[in-house]
């Protein structure tokens, strides 16, 4: 009889510790079950001893085999003992040999992930007179191939509206037409260029647009690959710059008649920019033919000039294909 109780006791606590040994490489909530499962041997051990003060029903015999503990890991121990079960098996991991896979793999994907990464970082600046359309020509850019656009005219602009030192400092001479100064725009045009969405590419508007700019771009070793100019008569670039005007809702550029708003609700809201006077819109021209030079020297192995005199489609195609060439 005793020793059918004893053999029921082993059978209780091997199909325990089975399924315990088998929850522990499953999820958080199943260790819970797991420590459930322990905490249900370790009432087996405590009745063990309250067990130990009766000795009439022949269910707590089979239990009375084992020695009085209090602990739980010496019960245990004393079942296993008992029981001579064997212990449970090491937790099995990766082989050094299939470590070592795992890094090279690792190490092959990184080098072509860079790579792709490589070639397809696309560094673009487009340049031109005032009203040449290279902010039009962005528009469709980034449209197409999804390169991040950085127009320092427009970085300008937002540190004035913000009322920053730079931007107090930049409105003066964005008010005559004039180039803002360097100490201002040269390190708002880096940090923009080093902010992460540019790791993947960029398309720099009106930047650098005179020798020193372009020499600050090289000292940071910010070099573009591509340098696309756009090329309009004077005469064409006025009447664009009277005529621009913009949605602040869309951000869309049109011209009053070469790019008509769809409709009047759009129409209503459009607004023009401070400097696009004919006044002023000379000085910007002069500005430019001033500089262009210098800055066109130091990129002439890279440029494409580009007939901007056309319809913005046609212009872009050719564009499309440069950047596709790339
Ligand atoms: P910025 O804002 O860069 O002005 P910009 O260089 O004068 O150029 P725009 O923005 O006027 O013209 P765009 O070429 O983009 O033409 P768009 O596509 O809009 O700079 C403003 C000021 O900031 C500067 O004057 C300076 O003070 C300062 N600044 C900026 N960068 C600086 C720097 N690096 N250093 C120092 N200072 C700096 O088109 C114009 C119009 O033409 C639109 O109405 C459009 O609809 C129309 N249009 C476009 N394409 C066509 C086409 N193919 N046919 C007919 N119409 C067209």
């Amino acid at each position: 009889m005793k020793i059918m109780s004893a053999l029921t006791a082993f059978s209780l606590f091997t199909s325990s510790t089975h399924r315990a040994s088998k929850t522990t490489t499953t999820s958080s909530t199943s260790n819970k079950n797991k420590n459930k499962k322990n905490s249900s041997s370790f009432v087996v051990c405590r009745s063990q001893k309250q067990q130990q003060q009766k000795t009439s029903a022949s269910s707590e015999k089979s239990i009375s085999l084992l020695a009085p503990s209090s602990s739980k890991n010496e019960c245990i121990h004393q079942i296993a003992a008992k029981s001579k079960a064997p212990p449970p098996p090491a937790a099995t991991g990766p082989t050094p040999t299939q470590i070592a896979a795992g890094v090279f793999a690792a190490a092959a994907i990184g080098v072509t992930a860079r790579k792709a990464m490589k070639k397809k970082a696309k560094k673009i600046v487009i340049a031109g007179a005032p009203a040449s359309g290279k902010g039009t020509q962005c528009e469709l850019i980034v449209k197409k191939f999804g390169i991040t656009h950085i127009s320092a005219g427009d970085l300008l602009r937002a540190a004035v509206a913000q009322g920053t030192d730079d931007g107090l400092k930049a409105k003066e001479f964005m008010d005559r037409g004039d180039l803002v100064p360097d100490e201002v725009v040269v390190n708002m045009v880096k940090s923009r260029l080093n902010e992460p969405d540019c790791a993947g590419g960029w398309l720099l508007d009106g930047y650098p647009r005179s020798a020193s700019q372009a020499e600050a771009l090289s000292s940071y070793g910010i070099e573009p690959d591509l340098f696309l100019l756009l090329d309009v008569p004077d005469e064409e670039l006025l009447e664009r710059v009277v005529g621009r005007r913009l949605d602040p809702v869309t951000g869309q550029i049109y011209h009053l008649k070469f790019f008509p708003p769809p409709d009047e609700t759009v129409a209503k809201r459009l607004t023009q920019r401070s400097d696009d006077t004919e006044e002023k819109a000379q000085n910007r021209l002069k500005v430019h033919h001033a500089n262009v030079n210098a800055v066109l020297s130091k990129y002439k192995n890279i440029m494409k000039t580009i007939d901007g005199n056309r319809q913005k489609t046609t212009v872009f195609k050719e564009i499309e294909g440069l950047i596709k060439s790339m």
